[in-house]
């Protein structure tokens, strides 16, 4: 059954996201004509006995799912088995997996027959909590990460934490960071929220889960309908994402999205506290009750010139320096275009010397 619904407003179309607390849904989605579904390879066997055994085999794809077939290729082979089912132009397309599977699937539903509808149902936490809305799609291009994309929103998102279970430590921690990273953007009071729930959260507590993913939702919500197509307040949302993408492409992806987001967390907090922008006491509260706590991966010692070169090659870079997007004193965003590269690497010498200590 829905427990709760959440309208989100977009300039495409405004769509819904339904909180479930049963399988119902998936039982109605699946009796529904001219509908195909294309899951996640890892869901689909983790799940087909349980909680997807009413979707019939017959309009199923399923899709190995790793960064490196988020491309074209996948997008063009998800066109074939799709014209394979002879499906009528008003069909429905319903993806379940986590965000490779959303990015791919979206960037096929806006594009066959100048889009179709949609349906999206996340199964990691970072899907839940963070990227089935926003309306964003994106494919990696040769080496440059979501080069190509477009903003398609579906039409429907349903969040079941039921699927959270099968999730492996790092995934589902990584979802955590994308948490961690709204709740602090929220200010104070939602970053002692979050702190007081990470026991129920370690605990897979899905009442707790639930709560803090509406919320999560709520607070993106708030970004996204002011700046769909993110050319300004949207932009914040990237606290974590400039040290964070370097990280993930520096480590070849060895390193979950939202785990390397924890570590883009720190670092922009260590910046910000050189620059005056942050008290000592805010940073190391931050740390030592947020970010070490949801840390779960072994902390590389950061290759210091690829980290500059990715960052370097941000296409958030506007200004001449590099492109940081900080947390100040009394929870306040904001964004600097001049980073100084030099600076960037004093801070990444001083935590690899620190990081080598801790050994
Ligand atoms: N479009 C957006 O707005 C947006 C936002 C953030 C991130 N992303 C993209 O999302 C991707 C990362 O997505 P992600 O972290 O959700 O995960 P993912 O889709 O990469 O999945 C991670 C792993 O978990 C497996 N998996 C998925 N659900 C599972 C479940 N319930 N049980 C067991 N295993 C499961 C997958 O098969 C995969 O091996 C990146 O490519 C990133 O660029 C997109
Ligand atoms: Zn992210």
């Amino acid at each position: 059954m829905c427990i709760e619904k959440l309208v989100i407003k977009s300039n495409i179309r405004n769509y819904d996201v339904f909180f479930e607390n049963d399988s119902n849904f998936l039982s109605n989605l699946a009796t529904k004509e001219n509908t195909i579904f294309i899951i996640d390879e890892n869901v689909w066997n983790l799940h087909k006995n349980s909680v997807l055994s009413s979707i019939s085999p017959d309009r199923l794809i399923i899709q190995h799912v790793c960064e490196e077939i988020k491309n074209l290729a996948t997008v063009c082979e998800l066109y074939d088995k799709i014209m394979a089912f002879s499906p009528r132009k008003n069909l429905t397309l319903v993806s379940i997996g986590g965000g490779i599977t959303q990015d791919i699937t979206g960037f096929v539903a806006s594009s066959l027959y100048r889009g179709i509808n949609w349906i999206f149902i996340p199964t990691t936490l970072l899907a839940q909590v963070d990227s089935c809305i926003g309306a964003k799609t994106s494919l990696n291009y040769k080496n440059y990460k979501n080069l190509v994309g477009t903003f398609y929103p579906p039409s429907q998102v349903h969040i079941y934490p039921e699927f959270l279970k099968t999730l492996r430590k790092e995934d589902y921690y990584s979802g955590v960071g994308e948490m961690a990273k709204l709740h602090i953007m929220n200010g104070e009071k939602d970053t002692q929220k979050f702190i007081d729930s990470l026991k129920a959260i370690d605990e897979l507590n899905f009442d707790t889960l639930l709560n803090r993913t509406r919320h999560c939702l709520e607070i993106k919500k708030s970004y996204i309908e002011d700046d769909e197509f993110d050319i300004g307040k949207r932009n914040m949302l990237n606290y974590g994402h400039c040290f964070g993408h370097a990280i993930e492409t520096s480590t070849n992806f060895a390193i979950s999205h939202g785990q390397a987001v924890v570590l883009g967390m720190i670092l922009a907090n260590k910046i910000a506290l050189r620059q005056n922008l942050m008290s000592k006491d805010m940073e190391e509260y931050l740390y030592s009750n947020v970010l070490d706590a949801i840390l779960v991966v072994d902390i590389p010692i950061f290759n210091i010139e690829k980290i500059i070169e990715a960052m370097k090659q941000d296409k958030k870079n506007t200004g001449n320096g590099l492109a940081l997007v900080m947390l100040e004193n009394g929870y306040q965003m904001t964004k600097i275009t001049n980073l100084n590269p030099g600076e960037v690497v004093e801070v990444l010498e001083e935590f690899n010397k620190n990081n080598i200590n801790r050994m």
